[in-house]
């Protein structure tokens, strides 16, 4: 909680003001019902109009400050704990924004959402009714108990008796919901998980008519959430009706009392209506009190949560960079000895003493079948995940010894699975580089052959694109993924698988433009297809994490087996296609 704390400093003002106003309103509760007592006693009993007039007087000027300060403490509660909770939300952000790859899978998508948002949201509403309430409740409280004794003292001990016993009952329901509330938290993560996962791929979902079955799976995880909201539940709404029973048996006793000490004349009427005043406002007060520990347990354990996110080691980090101002400059590229597992403890290589020079501005294809590690082996390139083994080298220079920001502003990598966002064309490409002119978003976009399609959009680069380009076809996609990259002028470009969905014509300009255009940079380029690499100036053939095969299609077709397979059978597709 300490680490909060920071986040309240900004906002010094609304908590320490705020609770100040809400304990100034608090002094008027406590004095009204006096002055209720001594209209009675003194003003009604007698006849004295000028008395009651006085008093009420008073009773309306108390009534102003009260409405004045009570709203000013509720306005500072509301702005310290909002402004807080927004300050905190953006840091958790920001930490989530420089996770790894590795770091996101740890956490899953949905759990952190339900952090940023649910959690936050707890530790928001902690705050404000410890704002409201933390001086509030007590000085009602003590102040309630102290008049309580002033009107009658005999008749007070039965508050004392009430209090211990009320305390220990809400202490009870609250201990046992607490530790209801984190299950309850990590249900919600599930659901978040979920939900979030549906409706990334709802087409997927949609074209595999999977609907029934995600309904089904949904349900479960609901039902998950809804049997632990109701066991936590279940213990905080015995809170209520447990006070309310409590204030009408104290009541009922305080009335039988002190209705014998009336008759004998010893207690005079106006104070058992202030008396019972009295007790509400010291069981109201308790009861804000129970509601402050219970908030402030289930803000424990989203602070906790959100600490997690705030802690977290980020896999991929560059402090430590030898060369923190070098640049990709050449664009050379070699692997040596790597070896690389995404699950450290199981010691299942998928990548296994993988060895590879790359020269400037050579054009590298890379071809295996699926799962082989082509993906992974160039994600280590600008250090998406790190290598466990080995060392992979840019321009000579091991990449955790560069700064990420520049490693990666020289190396551009198309993934397989790519994403464009909602926007138009233009803002889509300029992820790239923010200050492309119109003419370099033409030239990218025209190397990549994806000028032509753009031009004949009604509204050519101004096309605003729906959530995730939805409004474009795969291959129309996979090009402008390629222009945005090419938009970086990085000296290292991989694509990796990026032309997978664009027609064999088109792929050919795209190479062509590729070889005519951008001599000086290094290309990598992972396929399925031999034909889209048969041109490079060598080839990396890979097998179940290692490298069976290095060199021209020439030399690979008579030597490497695996090489002779996708290219025979990639043959015979053709010819049955034909
Ligand atoms: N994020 C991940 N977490 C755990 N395992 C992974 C992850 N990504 C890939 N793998 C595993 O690593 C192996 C290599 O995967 P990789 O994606 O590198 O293959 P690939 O050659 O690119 O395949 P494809 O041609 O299908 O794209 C596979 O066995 C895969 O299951
Ligand atoms: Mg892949």
């Amino acid at each position: 909680m300490n680490s909060f704390l920071k986040y309240a400093k900004p906002y010094k003002k609304y908590f320490l003001f705020g609770p100040i106003f809400m304990v100034i309103e608090a002094t008027g509760d406590i004095v009204l019902p006096f002055l209720v007592a001594q209209i009675i006693n003194n003003g009604a009993v007698n006849h004295d109009i000028p008395y009651i007039l006085r008093t009420g007087g008073l009773m309306v000027g108390f009534s102003v400050i009260m409405a004045v300060f009570g709203t000013l403490g509720a306005k500072f509660a509301v702005n310290g704990s909002v402004n807080l909770a927004a300050d905190l939300r953006f840091d958790v952000f920001s930490r989530i924004q420089e996770f790894s790859f590795k770091n996101i899978d740890d956490f899953s998508t949905g759990s952190l959402i339900t952090r940023i948002t649910n959690d936050i949201t707890q530790i928001q509403t902690f705050a404000m009714s410890l704002l409201r309430g933390v001086f509030r409740s007590p000085v009602m409280l003590i102040g309630a108990v102290i008049m309580a004794f002033r009107l009658n003292s005999q008749l007070a001990i039965v508050i004392l008796i009430v209090i211990p016993v009320l305390g220990s009952a809400i202490f009870t329901i609250i201990t046992k919901a607490s530790p209801r509330f984190t299950t309850m938290q990590e249900q919600l993560d599930k659901l978040n998980s979920d939900i979030s996962e549906s409706l990334t791929n709802i087409r997927v979902i949609k074209s595999f008519v999977r609907e029934d079955y995600e309904n089904k799976d949904f349900s479960v995880v609901n039902e998950g959430l809804r049997e632990k909201s109701i066991a936590a539940m279940k213990m905080v709404i015995l809170q209520q009706p447990v006070i309310t029973a409590t204030m009408n048996i104290t009541t009922l006793a305080v009335v039988w009392f002190a209705g014998r000490q009336i008759i004998v004349g010893s207690m005079p009427i106006g104070n058992l209506a202030a008396f019972i005043t009295y007790i509400t406002q010291i069981l109201m007060s308790l009861n804000l009190l129970a509601n402050i520990f219970l908030q402030g347990s289930r803000a424990i354990a989203s602070s906790k949560r959100i600490n997690q996110v705030m802690e977290t080691t980020i896999e991929l980090d560059d402090s430590h960079a030898a060369f923190p101002e070098a640049m990709v400059e050449k664009g050379e590229i070699e692997f040596r000895h790597v070896s690389f597992r995404y699950f450290k403890t199981n010691h299942e290589n998928v990548l296994d003493d993988i060895n590879l020079a790359i020269s400037a501005g050579e054009t590298v294809g890379m071809i295996g079948s699926t799962g082989s590690g082509k993906t992974t082996m160039v994600q280590l390139i600008p250090r998406l995940y790190d290598a466990d083994e080995g060392e992979v080298l840019v321009d000579g220079i091991n990449v955790k010894d560069y700064s990420l920001k520049k490693l990666r502003e020289g190396v551009a990598l198309v993934l397989q699975k790519n994403t464009l966002f909602s926007g138009t064309i233009a803002e889509n490409l300029q992820w790239g580089n923010e200050y492309a002119t119109e003419e370099e978003m033409r030239a990218a976009a025209r190397i990549a052959q994806a000028e032509s399609f753009i031009d004949s959009l009604p509204d050519g680069f101004e096309t605003d694109l729906g959530q995730g380009g939805v409004n474009l076809s795969g291959g129309q996609k996979q090009r402008l993924c390629i222009a945005r990259a090419l938009l970086k002028k990085p000296k290292i470009l991989i694509l990796d698988d990026s032309t997978s969905a664009v027609d064999t014509a088109t792929e050919a300009k795209i190479r062509k433009s590729f070889s005519e255009n951008l001599q000086g940079i290094t290309k990598i380029i992972i396929a399925q297809r031999i034909n889209s690499v048969i041109d490079a100036d060598k080839i990396v053939v890979l097998n179940e994490g290692k490298i069976v095969g290095c060199g021209v299609h020439q030399d690979l077709i008579k030597t490497c087996v695996p090489y002779q397979e996708i290219y025979y059978s990639q043959k015979e597709k053709n010819k049955e296609g034909e």
